[in-house]
């Protein structure tokens, strides 16, 4: 069997709780060889003024790159953001810090490795097609939910499908988790991207793939979500705090396991409409429930206590070739197919069913 064998990489170091983050140079300095080193930060441009932007411990030969979050990563910016590392210092960094949501922390991490392998990023989507290791990073995240801190792949939309950078290189060399750089996450945002995690849960455990380790990662997880979106009388310090645990956990569960049905409908969505990942999981998994019944109530239940309302009417005014491409995009995501429903998966799925499932959306 392709799947039964796996073995897999974690983050080297992890740094947890509040005001973590003020040894962030602690960390930097400790990979800076001599007085020529220097570093990279890339951050979400929601920072920019902010008082997070005075704390980064920067030097004038670090270059900060501010990064715009509307829309998903993408390769041609990938492949920027190197072009723009190289031209400030031909000499490679000592470290690059991404610092704010999945999106900032997938660039970061894609970034990393294409300052140190030749071409376009989009050679790269795919598995183990990385050659050589990239810089030493550091993820921070600055919203929770995603699993982009611990996981393997940097996700990424190309000119041809939306598809991860996955190897052993793409792990996050360290990260800081601080829940105070959390406190001014949005409401809905906050949902969104703690959802991805939930649905990660989800999609693993109910998965064919799933074993004891995925199981006990996921069941942990699906519990602090629980706690962190139904109980709304915690201090929001400490369900913050539960909410980067669930993340961490919740990535591991998957790459213990595999995402499933939502994550593939999902790709496709945000591939084609550039609809961000937390939402476009919500949304899909609004209309999962003959899939994900179980999960589907909870979230229900969250979704009601957060009261948050979720966009209809996204694929009804698309063109039939931008539905097909969506069709065509989730369909390629055989992996996905195949933990959800085994390696016959094509006896369950069929691109009119992903078809029909897309237009209620
Ligand atoms: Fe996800």
């Amino acid at each position: 069997m392709l799947y039964d064998f796996r073995s897999f990489i974690n983050p080297g170091y992890y740094a947890f709780g509040k005001g973590s983050f003020n040894h962030l140079n602690e960390l930097i300095d400790r990979k800076k060889s001599d007085a020529q080193s220097w570093s990279v930060f890339m951050i979400d441009d929601y920072f920019k003024g902010k008082e997070l932007e005075r704390r980064l411990p920067k030097s004038e030969s670090d270059l900060v790159i501010w990064i715009e979050t509307t829309n998903e990563p993408i390769t041609s910016l990938v492949n920027r953001y190197r072009d723009e590392i190289i031209e400030f210092n031909p000499t490679l960094p000592s470290v690059i810090v991404g610092i704010g949501g999945g999106t900032t922390m997938d660039y970061a991490k894609a970034t990393g490795l294409m300052v140190t392998n030749p071409g376009d990023s989009a050679d790269y989507q795919g598995l183990d097609l990385i050659k050589n290791e990239g810089v030493y990073t550091i993820c921070i995240p600055t919203v929770s939910g995603t699993g982009a801190e611990v996981s393997m792949t940097a996700v990424l939309s190309g000119p041809e499908r939306k598809l991860g950078i996955k190897c052993d290189y793409t792990i996050p060399n360290e990260v800081v988790f601080d829940p105070e750089l959390l406190s001014t996450v949005p409401a809905e945002q906050r949902f969104f991207t703690g959802m991805d995690c939930y649905i990660h849960n989800v999609e693993s455990t109910t998965g064919t793939w799933i074993n004891s380790l995925g199981s006990a990662f996921a069941e942990k997880s699906s519990e602090l979500c629980l706690e962190v979106f139904l109980n709304t009388n915690t201090p929001r310090i400490e369900s913050d705090e539960k909410m980067m645990v669930a993340s961490l956990l919740g990535g591991n569960s998957v790459t213990y396991a595999q995402v499933g049905v939502c994550h593939a409908l999902s790709y496709g969505l945000s591939h084609v409409l550039g609809v961000h990942h937390g939402v476009g999981n919500c949304v899909v998994f609004n209309q999962l429930e003959e899939y994900y019944p179980e999960g589907y109530k909870q979230f229900k239940l969250m979704q009601e206590k957060q009261q948050v309302e979720l966009p209809t009417g996204l694929v009804a005014g698309c063109t039939e070739e931008q539905l097909n491409q969506m069709v065509e995009t989730s369909w390629a995501l055989e992996h996905m197919w195949n933990n959800a429903f085994g390696a016959d998966w094509q006896n369950h799925i069929s691109k009119e069913k992903i078809k029909e499932l897309l237009l209620k959306m």
